[in-house]
């Protein structure tokens, strides 16, 4: 096996509607497809050595899209939450969902907390879901409790540091993606993980979601320990000294 496949892995799930108007289908099959492949995904994962993976399934801008869209979204994740529960408790996945919740329909909202109880015990892979995520909503709602809480006294203004704003975010609990992968050959991050992923590697892949496999996903991993990871240092290939 290679040397350095990352533990931490973020996917940028684009491409599902043209996927599907290139075949003459509705948009919505598209979805459908990818939410097959996110299964497929996630199973893959243990094996590849990943320990936390995070989606991104829907963003603060996707509202903009047609009423039928993002209702057909919606019954997407339901239905996934609804068929898939049973199946993640078992293969050891613990699922945590990153993002504002109060926008989304309050039945959405209680299979969510259901989920995260229910495979709150295990251990083997973390699924963080970003759902009604956007990285901008996240620093700013983060802002708004430390803020408070400074104004309560619980948090000392000059003690801010990097850490204290990692602890305020969605993702607290989670490591940073040290690789993020977006599909469908878009070359933006579109409002995932912008403080998370500072420093993260990036794979830009030109197929879309619908048609990633776990194969390519395991190709991708072992390029990804084949990069050099500087973190604003030199190194010695670079003719940096110890
Ligand atoms: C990603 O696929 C899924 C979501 C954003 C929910 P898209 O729906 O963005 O597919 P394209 O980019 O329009 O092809
Ligand atoms: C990003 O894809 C959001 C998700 C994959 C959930 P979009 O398709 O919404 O992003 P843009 O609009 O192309 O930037
Ligand atoms: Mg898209």
């Amino acid at each position: 096996m290679p040397a350095k496949r990352p533990s931490n892995v973020a996917i940028i799930m684009d491409g599902n509607g043209r996927w599907a108007v290139r075949r003459g289908l509705p948009r919505v099959a598209g979805h459908k497809k990818g939410v097959d492949r996110v299964r497929e995904i996630v199973r893959a994962c243990p094996d590849l050595g990943v320990k936390t993976l995070t989606l991104y399934a829907f963003s603060t801008e996707n509202w903009k899209r047609p009423v039928f869209e993002v209702a057909s979204l919606m019954r997407l994740f339901r239905i996934y939450i609804r068929m898939e529960a049973a199946a993640l408790e078992q293969n050891g996945v613990c699922v945590r969902f990153i993002g504002e919740r109060g926008p989304l329909d309050d039945d959405i909202q209680r299979m969510m907390a259901g989920l995260e109880a229910r495979t709150a015990h295990n251990t083997l892979l973390t699924l963080q879901v970003a759902l009604n995520y956007g990285g901008r909503d996240e620093i700013a709602r983060a802002a708004k409790r430390m803020a408070r809480d400074a104004a309560l006294g619980k948090l000392d203004p000059d003690a801010v540091d990097e850490a204290t704003v990692s602890s305020y975010l969605d993702t607290a609990a989670c490591a940073d993606p040290e690789l993020v992968i977006r599909t469908s050959g878009e070359l933006r991050t579109s409002n995932f993980l912008p403080w998370q992923a500072a420093y993260s590697e990036y794979a830009f892949v030109p197929e879309c979601w619908p048609d990633f496999t776990a194969q390519q996903f395991g190709e991708i991993l072992d390029q990804f320990g084949t990069r050099e990871r500087r973190f604003g240092d030199v190194t010695a290939a670079q003719g940096g000294t110890a």
